[in-house]
């Protein structure tokens, strides 16, 4: 009985000063493990004992048994809420707390000029039409143009060529679609060296009076440079009406530096040569430091496109011009190569 009442002492002690987990395991072996435990060890005596004592020690023991069981389980509770707690703490979220900034894509430098001559072009009471396809048959990008295949002009453009091989795969895939096949089936095919391939496209399906634009990629076999790129973008300017003159031309053209640029800039017109056009000319524009620079190609738009779009012959007059927006992209935002463009360095890219 002494022992067991020393027992109780000792344990409930030992109890009081558990902080861990660990140690409450230690002492639960200590006191009730099977093999060794200190009260664990009384109840095997027992046996030993005569009848009565074994009645009342054995009971005396069992409630310390209970009463060790029931201490340990409380302080397990306890010691579980601890750790919830600290869990709770430690992962809590403070909703007030400003998020990480994600970053955020914006537009090509070339997207935005595209978009602000749109602009432009739109509030000139041009519509703004898709830009056609990037990869054209050389009907429309050249027969339709007045310059069939034997033409000198030809060379103005070196071209990429599609291999006869991919221009019938093309051709099938587009039937597949149940798109009808390029309107001249025997057209080699290309990538367009000019958007000016829109012009007999439109017409064909339109009727004047026209004022649209349509800008797109272009492409050019040539070995790049600081101010030549395989690859561009035009935009081209389609009118065609009654009685249309330079002079319509001229002032579109100067409508739409003066609001790309500055209210200071000027231009003139050059005499060129352009197979579809007649006359044609080179624009230059006078930036605001007076400095003379060649912008684009221009004219009346040959009389012989417009027959080949289907019009009545000598019934309408119209001006094209061809303008690419990487030369205006590039001199509005101080670019000094042009192939800063496609190079995709996002250090470069980012400045916009
Ligand atoms: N398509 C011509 C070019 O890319 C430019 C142009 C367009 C000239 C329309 C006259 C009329 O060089």
């Amino acid at each position: 009985m002494e022992s067991i009442n020393a027992l109780r002492k000792s344990a409930l002690r030992r109890l009081r000063s558990i902080k861990h987990k660990e140690e409450l395991r230690s002492f639960e072996v200590e006191f009730l493990g099977r093999k060794k435990g200190k009260l664990t060890a009384v109840l095997r005596r027992l046996g030993s004992l005569p009848h009565r004592e074994r009645m009342s020690i054995g009971q005396e023991a069992n409630t310390l048994r209970l009463e060790l069981l029931e201490e340990i389980n409380k302080k397990k509770n306890i010691f579980a809420e601890h750790a919830m707690q600290e869990i709770l703490s430690k992962e809590a979220v403070d909703i007030t707390f400003p998020p990480p900034k994600r970053p955020r894509g914006h537009l090509h430098p070339l997207t935005h000029i595209r978009l602000e001559a749109e602009e432009i072009f739109s509030s000139m009471g041009f519509s703004v039409i898709p830009g056609g396809p990037e990869v054209e048959t050389e009907y429309y990008n050249f027969d339709a143009l007045n310059i069939p295949s034997d033409h000198p002009a030809r060379d103005l453009w070196d071209t990429f060529w599609i291999s006869s091989r991919s221009s019938k795969v093309i051709d099938q895939k587009r039937k597949a679609r149940g798109r009808s096949a390029f309107r001249v089936p025997t057209s080699k095919v290309l990538l367009r060296t000019h958007t000016s391939s829109v012009q007999v496209r439109h017409m064909e399906s339109h009727q004047p009076p026209i004022r649209i634009i349509a800008s797109g990629k272009t492409f050019r076999y040539e070995a790049t440079d600081a101010k030549h790129d395989t690859e561009f973008i035009q935009l081209e300017c389609l009118f065609v009406d009654k009685n249309v003159s330079v002079a319509h031309l001229k002032h579109t053209l100067s409508a739409f530096f003066q609001k790309m640029f500055s209210p200071k800039v000027a231009i003139r017109l050059r005499p060129s040569y352009f197979p579809f056009v007649e006359p044609g000319f080179e624009v230059d524009m006078r930036t605001a430091e007076g400095e003379w620079l060649e912008m684009l190609g221009a004219g009346m738009v040959h009389q012989q496109v417009l027959k080949n779009a289907g019009y009545i012959p000598g019934h309408w007059k119209g001006f094209a011009f061809g303008v690419g927006l990487d030369r205006i992209a590039m001199m509005k935002y101080k670019i000094p190569d042009v192939r800063l463009f496609r190079c995709g360095d996002v250090r470069f890219l980012r400045q916009f």
